[in-house]
């Protein structure tokens, strides 16, 4: 009679203790499998009448779920887990998140941008592949001017020639064709050259460039603008030099020393023990360059600067090889906390 033998069957049940997984896989294979015991009885129980079957169905659910009651459990002992430690295991060890950074270079651009902005200076970006135009004839350029030498400029095609942009003083072109004076904006941007990549060269960098236009605007404007710039970005106690230097976009022009920011001017390797360090070249804007652009250089005059961020990172920062801006190393990257 099916309700004795499932009486029987629930007593032998109780009394199984499986301690080992092949004593759990056995016990599956005899009582829970599809051709097990208690399946079986399943199919009996089709035959059960009607008045009894929900007694019998009652103790044949019971009797299969504690068959499955002692599996599970057998399971947990074996692979030596508790079942709720699988939910939430209090011990072990979290989930570690890498926190981002940004780029030390994005940093510093950063951190540039804000200082000219609170002058009230605002960011323009331009294309990085350019015409011979931007690039060069309307920055006064002569016609053989070395840089635009093959040898310096990455050529996309000759005549007319269209290159990847040496500066972003391009950019200032562009601002200057299509805007009236008062212009007061910095230009960002990566910049490329033709030259062997080293520790102190790369076929890529970026710039900064500075340009002011109004009425007025005279070289005094310039010095206390690259001052104020410098100890902002250098600290209070940095000096300034402004030696007189040669672009064909400014007249006159000048290029810009920092008191070296690491031995404060007393000499080290980093400013070959002369005490100061080049970080920029800048000028009053050509009035050729004014003409070019449509601006009337009897009315306006100008003031530029181009500066290279990644020197500004070195100089900041003090690494000491210009790739390792370009390598993508977590080991280096990861030193570099955001604030900006
Ligand atoms: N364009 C110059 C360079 O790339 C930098 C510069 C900008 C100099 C503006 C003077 C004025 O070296």
């Amino acid at each position: 009679m099916l309700r004795e033998e499932i009486a029987r069957l629930k007593q032998e049940i109780s009394a199984i203790k499986l301690e080992t997984s092949v004593a759990a896989e056995q016990f599956r294979q005899q009582y829970l499998s599809k051709k097990g015991i208690i399946p079986s009885l399943f199919d009996a129980f089709r035959e059960v009448a009607a008045e009894q079957r929900k007694e019998i169905g009652k103790s044949l659910n019971e009797l299969k779920q504690d068959a499955e009651a002692l599996f599970k459990e057998a399971g947990n002992l074996v692979s030596g887990k508790k079942e709720d430690q699988k939910e939430t295991d209090y011990s072990a060890p979290g989930w570690t998140f890498q926190q981002g950074s940004r780029h030390p270079l994005s940093l510093v651009s950063n951190q540039i941008h804000e200082i000219f902005s609170r002058v009230g200076f605002s960011v323009a970006e331009g294309p990085e592949i350019e015409d011979d135009w931007h690039n060069f004839s309307a920055l006064n350029f002569p016609e053989e001017h070395p840089a635009r030498d093959m040898q310096d400029t990455f050529f996309i095609e000759k005549s007319p020639d269209i290159t990847l942009r040496t500066h972003t003083s391009s950019v200032q072109v562009r601002m200057m064709e299509n805007n009236k004076p008062p212009l007061r904006m910095i230009m960002p941007g990566r910049v490329y050259r033709n030259e062997a990549i080293s520790a102190r060269a790369h076929c890529f960098f970026h710039q900064v460039e500075g340009l002011y236009v109004d009425e007025n605007v005279s070289f005094a404007d310039l010095k206390q603008t690259l001052l104020y710039f410098s100890r902002e970005m250098f600290g209070a106690d940095t000096r300034i030099r402004l030696r007189p230097s040669y672009f064909p976009f400014t007249e006159p022009s000048a290029e810009m020393d920092i008191s070296c920011t690491v031995c404060k001017g007393d000499g080290c390797n980093i400013c070959k023990y002369t005490g100061w360090v080049e970080i920029l070249g800048c000028g009053m804007v050509h009035p050729n360059v004014l003409k070019n652009c449509g601006i009337d250089s009897e009315k306006y005059t100008g003031f530029a600067f181009g500066m290279g961020i990644e020197r500004i990172a070195i100089l900041k920062y003090q690494v000491k090889d210009l790739r390792l801006f370009s390598q993508n190393d977590m080991r280096f990257l990861s030193q570099f906390k955001a604030w900006y």
